[in-house]
């Protein structure tokens, strides 16, 4: 009998990434290798979005940022835009219901002017039947580019002062952090990319500064649960250090652990 065990069994439960972001590569390879449209691979990849999202919700991750069109994905075939405009509308659509019933709340990452009509009024729908929803945060990037986002906020930042209502001195990383389409959630600890490439294509700059960086060369449609799983034991294996040394992250872990009564720096 080959009973498979649930490698899910394998991880430590309070040492998951609050945030796990994706870059979803390698559709077009995948229906390519099977002599089929790229279209195809597109609509086989929505299986594996669904598939993650509700693994990370059974498993209590907070968020989940998944990079699903790009600003440069415009410049695509228009037939293959047109396709993939289609299944995600199409997609909101369908899997609204089952988002609500696992409490999975919808956010829009990303210039949504530029989508269709029809497919910017499934998303708003989508968004707004799950905003009550209180579990995983799904975070959908469309149209997105991290220097999209950066440009926008530098203009914000600039409005701001020349209506004199920030002074340049006061400008610091909070102020730009907060200026992002990400504004008020943490970082990636996790950014996965699957299809092989290794590159991080224009997503997420500013966020990633410390993100723990996983690559696979699983092709998106075959991005299983084993392979998630897989990525996130590799995360638990690794030491975030921040720019510190290894023995000021252990003893900082130490102090963390219960019943260790460290006394925190005070530095005001
Ligand atoms: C990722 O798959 C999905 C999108 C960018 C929309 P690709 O379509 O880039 O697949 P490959 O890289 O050509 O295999
Ligand atoms: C990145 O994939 C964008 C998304 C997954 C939405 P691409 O396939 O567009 O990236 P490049 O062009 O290979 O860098
Ligand atoms: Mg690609």
């Amino acid at each position: 009998m080959n009973e498979k065990k649930d490698k899910t069994d394998l991880l430590d439960m309070n040492r998951l990434p609050e945030h796990v972001a994706i870059i979803m590569d390698g559709n077009g390879r995948w229906a390519r290798r099977r002599a089929m449209m790229r279209s195809e691979g597109h609509a086989e990849g929505v299986n594996s979005v669904n598939r993650i999202t509700r693994l990370s919700s059974d498993l209590g991750i907070r968020y989940l940022t998944l990079y699903a069109f790009s600003t440069e994905n415009w410049k695509r075939p228009q037939a293959e835009v047109d396709a993939l405009m289609h299944l995600i509308g199409w997609t909101i659509r369908k899997e609204t219901p089952d988002l609500v019933k696992n409490n999975v709340k919808i956010h829009l990452l990303g210039e949504i002017d530029r989508l269709p009509e029809s497919v910017r009024e499934d998303l708003e729908a989508g968004r707004q039947a799950t905003a009550h929803c209180t579990g995983l945060n799904l975070m959908i990037c469309l149209s997105y580019s991290s220097r999209w986002e950066l440009t926008n906020a530098t203009r914000r930042i600039a409005k701001k002062v020349k209506a004199g209502e920030l002074s340049p001195d006061n400008i610091t990383e909070d102020t730009i952090a907060s200026e992002l389409s990400t504004s008020g959630i943490p970082d990636p600890d996790l950014l996965i990319r699957t299809g092989g490439e290794h590159r991080i294509s224009n997503f997420l700059l500013w966020q990633c500064a410390y993100s723990e960086l996983y690559f696979t060369p699983v092709l998106w449609p075959d991005f299983d649960n084993d392979a998630f799983v897989d990525a996130l034991l590799d995360y638990q294996n690794r030491e975030r250090r921040f720019g510190m040394t290894s023995d000021q992250v252990s003893v900082a872990h130490h102090n963390d652990e219960p019943g260790n009564d460290s006394t925190p720096v005070n530095n005001n």
